[in-house]
């Protein structure tokens, strides 16, 4: 769904190999692969966690953190949900649900036509304000479903580029 391929896969062990033994080498890694790929493939993840001894999770949580880093390469729509505990307790965990249900895709996937990316993020500094999404550059607060379905439907009408 994210146009990955098999055929990246030497380009991407060639990268990590090149880059593995540098200290810190998760970033200069990843790094690498956006500025190759415009993007980080999909199976980049598991090469790269059985290169540094790092779990999906962990090399998901930098690539989320960082906005440089994307998981596809050309949806329009760069949706964001804040997964982190202040959002979580008010509400995000069910507007997750919401989300990945109705733009019919999982974290780090685009949706078939390629207009939207959903991503998980941590924090965007509005935890007050939870639960909290971001679309491009743009902040949403208290994002119930509702307000969520009419974000995206703008996002039909809308041309907000992703970096
Ligand atoms: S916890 Fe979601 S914005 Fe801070």
């Amino acid at each position: 769904m994210n146009g990955t391929s098999v055929t990246n896969e030497q380009q991407i062990q060639a990268i990590i190999d090149q880059l593995k033994h540098k200290p810190g080498a998760l970033l200069p890694i990843l790094h690498q692969l956006q500025n190759t790929f415009e993007y980080i493939p999909a199976n980049a993840i598991a090469l790269i966690g059985r290169a540094l001894h790092q779990t999906s999770a962990e090399i998901h949580g930098v690539i989320s953190f960082y906005r440089h880093f994307h998981t596809s390469k050309d949806s329009t729509h760069r949706v964001e949900i804040c997964r982190a505990e202040a959002c979580q307790a008010r509400g995000a965990r069910a507007l997750e649900s919401h989300a990945k249900k109705t733009l019919g895709v999982d974290y780090h996937q685009s949706t078939a036509d390629r207009n939207i990316t959903l991503d998980p993020v941590y924090c965007l500094g509005n935890c007050s304000c939870g639960p909290t999404i971001r679309v491009g550059e743009h902040i949403y607060g208290r994002v119930d479903t509702e307000k969520f379905d009419s974000i995206i439907r703008q996002l039909t009408t809308t041309t907000v580029h992703i970096q």
